[in-house]
């Protein structure tokens, strides 16, 4: 087993470099599929287990994959004859993979993905991912666990998502890049790692216009290339960090933190008390001694991130007053709460809606992550909390945060990983000796 360990109270300062976005380049690796010559490459991409296995689904349909860990680049070949089957055991380990689904049956007219399941946070339907399919002529048949589409030739359409999904926005964009005619998808999800896979697409030679917005139209084309491309900053890594910056009274500068991506957080921050400094360097936070409460709900973008939520529960816990949360995108995603009552915080949960009552006086406990954002918001409680908090399920941790450890520990922070063996013994595990290749869906 393998846990956290922080020892506080922790004051932060200094500045953070942040990776390329997880939730970027996974959709932007399975775009790789629809490059039927020559060979994609991208920068900045960040070595956790989610781009592993997402890496291990693209071999399993014959692509070729390098992957330079130290320089962060991944240069994929797609040129070959490709297979269509994801099997479950990949799929089971991240529900993200569903996203190959689109742009198999796309390019092959055929493809064969095992059924994600629900996970933690929800139950996490797809069903706007294939009606959306549906409608550019892809033939759906679920069995046996798998979802299998055909198509002979996917054509336009006029798509209308009841909801804008961020992970139906990229399947069907993806698709519709080589259907015949045109197509426009209305209410469609407008992150901005829609906007980098759009970028990615226009480059392997797609024609879409209106990434961003909510309406993308895309005129289909007959075929896509390799390209390069960098992939855009984690809006949510800045964020984490950001919101640790603000809770320890901390000065930290988010090095070339991107204001206008995570404009819905900052602008909470500034309510609660903080200093927001944006410059050419980046963003600067500076946390007040004392915090304001803020009411905040979670909305698709441009709204409050759902995957900012647990971190920002923890500065609306040290709060001087009484804060609430929202939870409007996912329908359980409060179980970091539980944890955090461990370290002290009093709150009450009535369906998605949370009442925190602030100020907590955080305290050191042994706290478990039950998600990705959880865990971030436990190591955020732990900075402040006097004496020593340990966070187990770093498994959870590894999917979304790239030298976590050493990016604390450099912020001042107290902080060490260890390896704990079946006798009690400890060992230190630096994030170099991270082996991130397993993960959970
Ligand atoms: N939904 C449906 N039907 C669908 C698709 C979605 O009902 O066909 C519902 C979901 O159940 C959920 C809501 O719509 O309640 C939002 O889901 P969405 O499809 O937008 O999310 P996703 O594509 O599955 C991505 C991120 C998540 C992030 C959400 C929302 C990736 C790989 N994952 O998931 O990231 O929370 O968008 O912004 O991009 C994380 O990084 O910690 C994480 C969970």
């Amino acid at each position: 087993m393998e846990q956290i360990v922080i020892n506080g109270v922790n004051q932060l300062s200094g500045e953070v470099e942040i990776e390329g976005a997880k939730n970027a380049v996974l959709p932007i690796l399975a775009s790789t599929i629809l490059a039927s010559s020559g060979i994609t490459t991208l920068d900045n991409v960040p070595p956790l287990s989610d781009v592993f296995i997402m890496n291990k689904v693209l071999e399993e349909f014959n692509i070729k994959i390098e992957f330079n860990q130290v320089q962060k680049t991944i240069s994929v070949d797609a040129s070959g004859e490709l297979t269509s089957i994801a099997p479950k055991e990949l799929v089971e380990k991240m529900r993200a993979s569903i996203v190959v689904l689109g742009p198999l049956v796309a390019r092959l007219g055929h493809a064969k993905v095992a059924m994600p399941g629900g996970c933690a946070i929800g139950s996490r339907p797809i069903d706007l991912h294939l009606k959306g399919l549906e409608k550019l002529g892809v033939k759906i048949d679920q069995h046996d666990g798998f979802i299998e589409a055909t198509a002979d030739q996917l054509h336009g359409a006029d798509i209308y998502l009841d909801f804008p999904s961020v992970g139906a926005t990229q399947n069907i964009m993806m698709a519709a890049t080589l259907a015949k005619g045109n197509t426009v998808i209305e209410n469609v999800a407008r992150e901005p790692e829609i906007v980098d896979l759009a970028n990615v697409l226009n480059k392997m030679g797609a024609k879409i216009t209106g990434a961003g917005t909510d309406s993308l139209k895309i005129k289909g084309v007959d075929q896509l290339h390799g390209c390069d491309h960098s992939v855009v900053q984690d809006r949510i890594e800045a964020g984490t960090y950001m919101i640790a910056a603000a809770v320890s009274n901390g000065n930290v500068l988010i090095k070339d933190a991107i204001y206008e991506h995570n404009r819905p957080l900052l602008s909470k921050l500034a309510e609660m008390g903080v200093k927001v400094n944006v410059s050419d360097d980046g963003v600067r936070i500076i946390g007040p001694k004392v915090l304001a409460p803020a009411d905040v709900q979670t909305l698709p973008h441009p709204g409050f991130p759902t995957d900012m939520q647990a971190q920002m529960t923890v500065a609306q816990l040290k709060a001087d007053g009484i804060s609430t949360m929202n939870e409007t995108v996912f329908e359980n995603r409060f179980m970091h709460l539980d944890e955090l009552n461990k370290m002290g915080a009093s709150y009450k949960v009535e369906g998605n809606f949370a009442t925190l009552m602030g100020p907590t006086d955080f305290q050191g406990a042994e706290v478990s992550a039950t998600d990705l954002r959880a865990a971030a918001a436990l190591v955020i409680a732990g900075l402040i909390a006097k004496g020593e908090t340990r966070v187990s399920h770093l498994e959870y941790m590894d999917r979304g945060y790239y030298h976590l450890v050493s990016k604390f520990k450099q912020l001042g922070a107290n902080i060490k990983r260890v390896r704990i063996d079946a006798a009690g013994r400890e060992t230190l595990v630096t994030d170099d000796q991270v082996i991130s290749e397993e993960s959970l869906a």
